[in-house]
């Protein structure tokens, strides 16, 4: 049977998201992200291409790492100004039926109890298709905002967050009974008090004696996201991911995180198809195969080279003005993303050591994935043969300009995928996590965020495999 590809689309509440320079394009309107009539055009348009969400990243801090300042981020537009991805969403579900979101919020700078009643609020407004992207955080210009010397070391920082996770478990999931709520107009009683549990969570980083003051929304705990990928990262997602975005540049790479990220969820006692893994990608296409080799070229004519170098630093950790464009990144250790560093300096299949200047060729358009350019058909092969050669379930689709990256995959892509059977033409019904896992809406029963659970919904997850 053809196997079924899945898309999401990676965007950002800010200019050219990933692409820095391509603002400046006559056809990019990323510059309109502070209307909300952007936001829910683009959802719509989504909606119709029958992708599966819209994950929209976040940072709470600048790219200051590039010739030690801001400066720089600053000047190009590189993710600095950026608003709050939150206050978008429910706009964007009332405008759609099916499009899931998943939202990105840091588990360092923001206490877990305001952000469990932020995202139950979510779930409700949207019908329960909210996702959370997970993340730890790279940037240390943010620790400094919040009067912090720097962040924590990294795998500090998954320490913290798997108690900020158990926080929201014990909230989403082990304060409130499924049949608390009896709103008994003659009795007088909205909630019953003895089924709502205090969660009585003293730990290490969080003292939360008392209950969730939310109603348990459709999913409860949202779909959960992470994109970590160093050893502690994998291990952070097996334990609680269930869509899990990686940013592998080559299908050698791909192959081999994809089966690892597997093996890691068998290890965590889940099915290891029971997260989703989409690769970050971004797709240049148009009717013909020339006419999408001129719109290649043509977009990466507003690439700016040091606005790549200034993302590349932040998520690598290393000041690359100090470098000369033509020498290797060598051996370097990293506190941001160890996950980039190692992409890189095993990227090349024949073991060239990657330059400066390549790095910043690569990182124009889309960041740190691949890109595929070519007609919905070529577009068409080269995904399926990623997804047949490396067993991934999709991609995290990052855009040049938009929505024009989009519309073209809308146009010639996805028509072309479902012809071949390759794409699906209506959405599932349900919540976010039916549509994704086939089944829910509740965490499964082997996650460990069910094992918190209270009452009657201590068994709410379906078995079976989600592939
Ligand atoms: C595709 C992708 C998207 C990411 N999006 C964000 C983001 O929006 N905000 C953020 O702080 N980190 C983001 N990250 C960083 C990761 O969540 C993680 O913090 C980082 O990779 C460091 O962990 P690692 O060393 O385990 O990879 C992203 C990473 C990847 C690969």
């Amino acid at each position: 049977m053809t196997r079924q590809i899945r898309l999401n689309a990676f965007d950002m509440n800010c200019v050219a998201h990933q692409s820095p320079g391509l603002w400046r394009h006559p056809d990019d309107q990323s510059w309109r992200y502070k209307d909300l009539g952007y936001w829910t055009d683009l959802a719509q348009l989504l909606e119709r291409g029958r992708f599966d969400g819209l994950f929209i990243a976040d940072v709470l801090g600048t790219y200051d790492v590039y010739g030690g300042s801001d400066e720089a981020a600053i000047r190009h537009g590189a993710q600095v100004p950026v608003g709050d991805p939150i206050l978008l969403t429910s706009a964007m579900a009332h405008v759609t039926e099916h499009l899931g979101f998943g939202i990105t919020t840091g588990t360092a700078f923001e206490h877990p109890v305001p952000f469990a009643r932020r995202m139950s609020t979510l779930d409700h407004l949207t019908g329960g298709r909210i996702g959370w992207n997970v993340v730890t955080g790279y940037l240390p210009s943010a620790a400094r905002n919040f009067g912090q010397d720097d962040q924590l070391e990294h795998d500090d920082r998954y320490e913290h967050a798997d108690e900020y996770l158990e926080v929201l478990y014990k909230l989403w999931e082990g304060s409130w009974e499924d049949d608390a709520v009896v709103r008994d107009r003659e009795r007088g009683v909205f909630t019953d008090p003895a089924k709502v549990h205090p969660i009585a969570h003293h730990g290490r980083h969080f003292d939360v004696p008392g209950i969730h003051i939310s109603e348990p929304s459709p999913q409860r705990s949202p779909v959960i996201y992470q994109a970590g990928a160093s050893p502690r990262g994998r291990r952070f997602a097996a334990e609680n991911a269930e869509a899990i975005f990686t940013g592998a540049p080559t299908k050698a790479l791909l192959k081999e995180a994809v089966a690892d990220i597997r093996a890691q969820l068998s290890d965590a006692g889940r099915d290891p198809y029971s997260a989703r893994i989409y690769n970050l990608q971004t797709v240049i296409t148009d009717a013909t195969p020339e006419g999408a080799r001129a719109k290649h070229e043509e977009l990466q004519s507003y690439a700016s080279d040091e606005g790549a170098l200034v993302f590349m630093s932040g998520w690598m950790g290393i000041d690359l003005s100090r470098y000369d464009l033509d020498d290797p990144i060598g051996d370097v250790q990293s506190n941001a993303i160890q996950s980039a560093v190692a992409a890189f300096q095993q990227a090349d299949p024949d073991g060239r050591e990657w330059k400066v200047r390549d790095i910043a060729a690569w990182g124009g358009i889309g960041g740190l994935g691949p890109r595929v350019v070519g007609s919905g058909a070529e577009a068409a092969d080269e995904l399926q043969s990623w997804v047949e050669e490396t067993d991934v379930d999709g991609f995290n689709l990052a855009y040049a300009i938009t929505p024009g990256t989009f519309e073209d995959v809308v146009e010639h892509l996805i028509p072309e995928l479902q012809r071949r059977g390759a794409y699906p033409t209506e959405y599932a019904p349900g919540t976010l996590r039916h549509k994704l896992l086939g089944r829910g809406p509740r965490l499964p029963d082997e996650h460990r965020g069910a094992s918190y659970r209270v009452g009657e919904a201590r068994s709410t997850g379906a078995a079976g495999s989600a592939r």
